[in-house]
């Protein structure tokens, strides 16, 4: 075992260096504290691996994603997302036995207890489907008691693993009904997952509903392109829920709450609002797109190019590269004259030449363009960031899993304490 040896205050540290797949390497500071007194501080842990995982690897400094080694690119083109699903959370690709069991374990899990109809009439029309999906996820919970311990034997947790799997899909579906204030459609179990949810969505009891196997397989696409991403914001905040051993359902709507945000999931919504203004501001026009362009350079206007940069590709978004080739593919197939693509196209053309974006390595990323699909397909926008939930759900069912198993201790960071050296209490009339 190889080491690296540091210098604290005159006093020699060695700390194990531990190599990774792929040569990735890292310190094993587990001694620091102990041997030193020193802790490491690590904003936004730009530089902190907070765990060993054998799930995803991504490098982002040549666009490469792959999940259990399989390149992301023959996943989206050839797998379906429950398969991908099977993948990340048991580690192999499944055979057809294995498929066909969890498929039909998904669908036959794909009702939700009547009562939780009820909880629906209790949000407001307005109600962020988000916040809808998070507290009724978390609502699963109460049905479901003794499945709370994360400790259960296998079985019992395969179980809550389908039941999340296929409820949320209902729960997310439900929740755009009641936001339009239609009646909710049940699930039908002659569909597959992606048909299902689409029918969930846009069936109405009165008139019949046709599949379309174009937004079918588009749709089977995004899900996997959005299944994992190692240790993300929602990823890892999962992780965090579920160290303090709380149930699945706990660690999956934290989950979805960090997702929300407009740096991370949120971003898909923030990217067609972002597209629709520069839109109703005077269109492609090369005037234009430089004034916004101008606009997002400017720290001071406190708008960013929503859709460009990330914390770890430094590098084209493989996912981006995907969504924008499938973007250009079901608008055509759908004769989808879109005039926020032409925008889009136009600004990422303009930012890609820009010394500003190019020295910051900026380039697309995942949501650049996936907002522009679900457009596409007929999604509204607030639903965008449920889409993307409902297909990182199996990332971060994943990590729990691993998490778990691995029997890692509670997280539980430090910090550098800044504030007021000791001092008394001083009496109210004394202030
Ligand atoms: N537009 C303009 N400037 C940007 C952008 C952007 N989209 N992204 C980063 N920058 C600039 C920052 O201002 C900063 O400049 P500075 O070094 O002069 O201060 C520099 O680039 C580095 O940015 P950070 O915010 O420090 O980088 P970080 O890794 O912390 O953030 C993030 C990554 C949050 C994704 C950021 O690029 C961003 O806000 N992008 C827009 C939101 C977005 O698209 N989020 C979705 C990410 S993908 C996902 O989560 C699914």
């Amino acid at each position: 075992m190889s080491t690296v040896k540091m210098n604290v205050e005159g006093k020699t540290i060695e700390f194990p260096s531990i190599t990774g797949s792929e040569s990735k390497k890292a310190l094993d500071i587990s001694n620091l504290r102990a041997e030193t007194g020193y802790v490491t501080l690590d904003y936004g842990l730009k530089n902190t691996a907070v765990t060993k995982s054998s799930i995803t690897f991504l490098n982002g400094e040549e666009g490469i994603l792959r999940y259990r080694g399989y390149p992301i690119e023959q996943l989206a083109e050839k797998a379906s997302f429950l398969e991908v699903a099977y993948l990340l959370i048991y580690g192999e690709l499944p055979t057809l036995d294995e498929l066909d069991k969890f498929t039909s374990g998904v669908t036959n899990h794909t009702l939700i207890h009547e009562n939780m109809k009820k909880f629906f009439e209790g949000y407001p029309q307005h109600a962020h489907p988000m916040g809808v999906l998070a507290s009724m996820t978390c609502a699963l919970s109460s049905f479901y008691p003794e499945s709370l311990d994360p400790n259960q034997e296998e079985k019992a947790i395969d179980q809550t693993i389908l039941r999340l799997i296929a409820k949320t899909a209902t729960i997310a579906a439900w929740s755009y009904k009641n936001s339009v204030g239609h009646p909710v459609m049940y699930p039908q179990n002659r569909l597959d997952y992606s048909a299902n949810l689409l029918y969930m969505m846009f069936a109405k009891p009165t008139e019949p509903y046709e599949i379309n196997n174009k937004v079918v397989s588009a749709l089977n696409k995004l899900l996997i392109l959005h299944a994992d991403h190692e240790q993300n914001c929602s990823t890892y905040t999962t992780r965090v829920v579920g160290s303090s051993q709380a149930s699945l359902y706990a660690a999956v709507s934290a989950g979805i709450m960090a997702l929300w945000g407009p740096l991370h999931g949120g971003a898909n919504q923030a990217v067609v609002e972002m597209l629709q203004k520069i839109y109703d501001d005077g269109g492609a026009s090369k005037e234009n797109i430089n004034k916004w362009i101008a606009r997002f350079k400017d720290k001071e206007s406190g708008q960013r190019l929503m859709g460009f940069g990330h914390r770890v590709y430094k590098n084209f978004d493989p996912r981006a590269t995907i969504i924008k080739k499938a973007a250009d593919e079901v608008l055509d197939d759908l004769n989808v004259d879109d005039p926020l693509l032409d925008i889009a196209k136009e600004l990422e053309f303009a930012a890609l030449n820009d010394s500003y974006f190019i020295d910051k390595k900026l380039y697309p990323n995942v949501d650049y363009y996936s907002g522009l699909l679900y457009r596409a397909m007929g999604i509204p926008t607030d639903m965008f960031t449920v889409m993307f939930a409902l297909g990182r759900l199996p990332g971060w069912i994943a990590n729990w899993k691993e998490m778990v198993e691995d029997k890692q201790p509670i997280t539980r960071p430090r910090q550098i304490y800044i504030g007021e050296n000791k001092r008394d209490y001083m009496p109210i009339e004394g202030r």
